[in-house]
């Protein structure tokens, strides 16, 4: 039986279509096959109970349990006309709707979000975004989310318990899995139509949440790693380092803090 009731998704969200799967390998990898279809109802959401091949950024893998949220939605021209280039800030934009949630979920709780892609509870990764556009699809975007909700991190390998957590962790209580989903996802629709009509209003709202900024960063996948204090994130966007070279933008890349000897 699914923790799912996934006709409220549909009757409470922007939501056209679900998908639902009580297992899979990764709702991206799914959201990505369904993109190639000819007759697809957008906006589509790819939800799993439990996620066994989770996808994060750079072939990284995304440790999940039941107890968490998985899930995936296509979204294409008809809800936001943007040309894959846009893909940064498409990312920054769930990241924001992630945050604005979580804020309000647990009131007075340090919510953060790490460039590119990661939102922070307590100083503690608590959700990952991975944002793909498909194939010959260049109107289309899935916009993958990891959610640790319910899920104890005390399960989780050893490498992660130290950075990660989740709602209960912080929170102390239980949350029901369909009310956060639907919560995270009429937030998301709520700011879509400023990404596409004012990108810069909105980099006004991301901006304080950035936990990088004012901070010694170190930046790798580029041609040569890059250290230099963040100066938040612009309205493309890019992450701004002062180098030595001066403030500059950066679209992709791992950041890790070395005064911390942090790695993201
Ligand atoms: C990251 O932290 O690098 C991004 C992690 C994204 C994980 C989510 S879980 C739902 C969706 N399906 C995947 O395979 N990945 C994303």
């Amino acid at each position: 039986m699914t923790a799912f009731d996934l006709q409220r998704i549909k009757a409470e969200t922007f939501v056209q279509s679900v998908d639902f799967h009580e297992e899979l390998g990764s709702t991206n990898d799914r959201a990505l096959e369904l993109s190639r279809r000819g007759d697809l109802v957008t906006p589509l959401l790819v939800l799993a109970n439990r996620q066994n091949a989770g996808r994060g950024r750079g072939g990284h893998r995304w440790w999940s349990t039941d107890e968490a949220l998985t899930f995936s939605f296509i979204i294409d021209s008809q809800q936001a006309p943007l040309p894959p280039a846009r893909r940064p800030q498409l990312s920054l934009t769930a990241g924001l709707a992630v945050c604005e949630v979580l804020a309000g979920l647990l009131p007075g709780a340090a919510v953060g979000l790490k460039w590119p892609n990661d939102v922070h509870l307590e100083s503690r990764k608590v959700c990952g975004i991975l944002v793909e556009v498909p194939p010959h699809r260049e109107d289309t975007f899935v916009i993958g989310i990891g959610v640790n909700v319910n899920n104890l991190l005390t399960d989780a390998p050893e490498e992660l318990r130290a950075t990660a957590t989740s709602l209960f962790e912080i929170g102390r209580r239980t949350f029901g899995l369909t009310d956060v989903l639907i919560r995270l996802l009429r937030q998301f629709a709520e700011e879509l139509p400023r990404l596409v009509q004012n990108p810069s209003r909105l980099a006004d709202r991301w901006q304080p949440y950035c936990v990088l900024t004012g901070r010694l960063v170190r930046l790798d996948g580029g041609r040569r790693p890059v250290t230099g204090i963040c100066q938040g994130i612009d309205a493309d966007g890019a992450l701004l380092l002062e180098t030595e070279a001066g403030v500059e933008r950066f679209f992709g890349g791992t950041v890790s803090l070395p005064a911390e000897g942090e790695g993201g």
